[in-house]
């Protein structure tokens, strides 16, 4: 994709769209076929640049990953079965030569970064992780701290203005101690970092979890034939695995990308007259906080042959254009919608009165500082919004001024946001730098244009 993309004011959309696969359930998917025994294969693997950091490092660290036309096969090594020692030389994804080995680069991909730490945690393996400058900025100390208590050595730099940051030096043990480890942070990737640690130790590894995040690696350890629990507690979680299980090879079938959904969704409300259709949805309650507000709002959105796929619930969800109006959304959703805000401040722009989003503190560390580039991106598009504390406030109107230019900051999501936000503006709405959106929607422009929604290359002749 091009540096800089213009959208500009829409007609009505219209269509029936797929998006790709669940960008969560495909990094699982790889991880958890490359610990198994036996082979994977997968369908509907998000094939993105971030899912690719996670194959290319697993090839590195000896797991054969083949793409046959979209079916993509992992032979699994079996529990505590990675190692750097192992030079692919046939062709699989991730060859690489000796000289490569010790550096395993993350690219943009914090999930990858973080899940996969908990695997190498496990292993009697010393590498350096790194990740582009993005990467770099983001703390990793919340996935450092409970694998250092069970055996993890950290080397390098250590410690980094009290943070850990990429680039670090790890060493993993074979001979992991289990732990009970309440997470500090509602975050999916540091219950999963733990938990693929858990699956090796020696005994029980438990985590509690005060707000229940996603929970795609709990049920894919189960689809594999793992055992785990699961017990409610007082309002959380609290989730136990015995170490040292053997996980079997299966078929995963990806369902499509709520996360990326949200986009055409988005448009769709946005722009007055439309009406669509995205197919093959997953629509784990734990994903669901969006389409949960959006109805609140007014929407009117529904969920169409429900099936249950890999333990996952998946849908059809069809979008009329209908008008919305400002809600309150409380901090205890957020964690049902994390990486949804900046495309809900976008929607919350064209609702009538205000829109207060709480609890949102965790956005000042995903791949921006998402807290301050959306709200730049709405003011630089003469929306009225504020910080307050953790909470964003957005002032909705029928009239959106647009005529700006966002500045993305390497995130994939504050790109899309506002290319959908330019659909519904009275003057186009330019993006800085498009080339992030392959991180999560490789095809983005296409199933946009698919729905009457073109994107012009470049900032030049914007109305
Ligand atoms: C993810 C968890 C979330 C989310 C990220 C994917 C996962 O991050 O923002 O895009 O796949 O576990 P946190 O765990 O940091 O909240």
């Amino acid at each position: 994709m091009p540096h800089s993309l213009t959208a500009r004011r829409a007609k009505p959309l219209s269509g029936d769209i797929n998006v790709p696969g669940d960008k969560s359930i495909s990094h699982r998917a790889l991880i958890l076929g490359a610990l198994a025994t036996g082979r994977t294969v997968i369908d509907g693997l998000l094939a993105s640049d971030d899912v690719m950091a996670t194959a290319r490092v697993l090839g590195q660290l000896g797991v054969p990953i083949r793409n046959n036309d979209g079916e993509w096969q992992v032979m699994g090594r079996g529990p505590g079965g990675l190692s750097l020692d192992h030079a692919q030389d046939d062709g699989s994804l991730g060859t690489t030569t000796p000289a490569e080995r010790p550096v395993l680069d993350f690219g943009n991909s914090g999930t990858s970064a973080r899940l996969m730490m908990g695997v190498l945690a496990a292993h009697d393996i010393k590498a350096t992780l790194d990740g582009d400058s993005s990467l770099r900025k983001r703390p990793m100390g919340r996935v450092i701290e409970p694998l250092l208590e069970m055996g993890l050595q950290v080397g390098g730099n250590g410690p980094d203005n009290e943070e850990y940051r990429l680039p670090l030096v790890i060493s993993g043990t074979a001979s992991l101690v289990p732990i009970q480890y309440t997470l500090p942070v509602a975050s999916a990737q540091v219950k999963s970092a733990v938990l693929l640690a858990g699956l090796h130790s020696a005994g029980r590894t438990s985590v509690i979890e005060p707000v229940p995040t996603r929970d795609h690696t709990e049920r894919m350890i189960v689809h594999m034939g793992g055992e785990i629990s699961v017990e409610d507690r007082n309002g959380g979680r609290l989730i136990s695995i015995e170490g040292q299980q053997e996980l079997t090879g299966r078929t995963i079938t990806v369902p499509g990308d709520p996360s990326s959904a949200a986009f055409p969704i988005a448009a769709a409300l946005i722009v007055p007259g439309s009406q669509i259709i995205v197919r093959n949805v997953l629509c784990n309650p734990l994903r669901s906080g969006l389409f949960e507000t959006l109805r609140e709002m007014g929407a009117d959105i529904e969920y169409k042959n429900e099936i249950v796929s890999a333990g996952e619930r998946v849908a059809d969800i069809s979008v009329s254009h209908c008008p919305l109006n400002g809600v309150t959304v409380p901090a205890g959703r957020a964690a049902s919608m994390i990486d949804e805000y900046p495309v809900l401040a976008v929607i919350a722009a064209r609702a009538k009165g205000q829109t207060v989003m709480r609890g949102l503190g965790e956005l000042r560390v995903k791949e921006s500082d998402r807290l301050a580039t959306t709200l730049n991106g709405l003011r630089a598009n003469g929306i009225e919004a504020r910080i307050d504390g953790d909470d964003l406030i957005v002032e909705g109107s029928e009239n959106i001024p647009g005529g700006g230019v966002v500045a993305t900051e390497l995130d994939h999501r504050i790109a899309m946001s506002f290319l959908v936000l330019g659909l519904g503006a009275e003057a186009a709405i330019a993006i800085d730098d498009a080339r992030m959106i392959s991180t999560s929607f490789p095809d983005f422009d296409k199933t946009m244009s698919r729905l009457g929604a073109e994107f012009d290359a470049g900032p030049a002749g914007r109305a």
